[in-house]
């Protein structure tokens, strides 16, 4: 049976009547859960004793135009996923809960979170690392397991568990994907047939991206260029941007050297805003 912990007083009790020795495995969620969630629950379940996942649809980090009121929000059928999962506690607070009247404190990384989405998405990441802070502190896990699919979220996330000294190991799950190629994400649901169809061209740009690197090509800009170049072949997909960085400060790069790259890409398919990325190994 998946405990619900509905507040923060709940969870709290639940908390404290885990003895010392028991390793907590947590995995943050914002719902709609699908097979990319799941593989972060079972990779918590293989790093520790007990797995509590939340989800919490988290107002601060969504913009004023961004998709927060439509987000989908299908608990009935979440909670089955975790039931048939095996996760021993979900966290499900309210927004009141998390967010008090008068709450004024924010965390904000100020490097990692400045390019890609965190230049599209002013106020993104500062929103994500001030929920994430406070889930930390609620649910004091041993071990914290985030998906590759948001790389930068991951490297933020990295960042404030070194800067700020909290103490949680975090993990990294691999990027699960549709048959096609497709990134599994909560936002697939809002796609037409069309776009749904020309959505795999994102992966094919980072796949024949990552085909030049292995033929020798280290150039960022002209890898870059190979990127775009496929997904110029959907007049449906409309770029955001198609970057290849520093694989941990994501700082810009001429030439992909020994510490490797990451490829990043942003596009929008119709209303939609679908992101995907893949890490390549450096020459070392
Ligand atoms: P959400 O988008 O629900 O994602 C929850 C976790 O699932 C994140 O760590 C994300 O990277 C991971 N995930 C999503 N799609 C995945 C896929 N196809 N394969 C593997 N993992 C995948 O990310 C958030 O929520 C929020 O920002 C949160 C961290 C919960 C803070 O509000």
């Amino acid at each position: 049976m998946t405990v619900i912990l509905r507040d923060k007083a709940a969870l709290r009790t639940w908390r404290a009547k885990v003895t010392p020795e028991t390793r907590i495995g947590f995995v943050p969620t914002m719902g709609a859960l699908h097979e990319g969630h799941m593989s972060l629950m079972a990779r918590a379940r293989e790093a520790a004793d007990l797995v509590i996942a939340s989800i919490f649809v988290n107002p601060l980090q969504f913009g004023p135009n961004e998709d927060l009121s439509r987000y989908p929000r299908p608990i009935e059928a979440d909670i089955d996923k975790l039931e048939r999962a095996g996760v021993d506690a979900l966290f499900l607070p309210s927004v009141e809960d998390m967010y008090p009247e008068g709450a004024s404190t924010l965390v904000e990384e100020t490097l990692v979170s400045g390019p890609l989405c965190g230049a599209m998405r002013p106020g993104h990441f500062r929103g994500v690392t001030t929920v994430v802070l406070k889930l930390f502190n609620l649910v004091q896990p041993h071990v914290a397991v985030f998906g590759q699919k948001d790389a930068q979220q991951c490297a933020v996330i990295e960042r404030m568990v070194r800067d700020l000294d909290i103490p949680v190991e975090i993990l990294r799950g691999p990027i699960v994907r549709e048959p096609d190629g497709l990134a599994l994400s909560s936002r697939n649901v809002y796609l037409s047939a069309e776009d749904r169809a020309a959505a795999p061209l994102i992966h094919k740009s980072l796949q024949t991206v990552a085909a030049a690197y292995q033929a020798g090509e280290r150039d960022a800009e002209k890898l870059a260029q190979i990127g775009l170049d496929v997904l110029a072949q959907s007049d449906r997909i409309k770029v955001q941007y198609w970057e290849v960085r520093d694989p941990e400060s994501l700082g810009a790069i001429t030439q992909i050297g020994a510490r490797g790259a990451l490829l990043a890409v942003a596009a929008y398919l119709g209303a939609t805003r679908l992101i995907d990325n893949l890490l390549l190994g450096g020459d070392a």
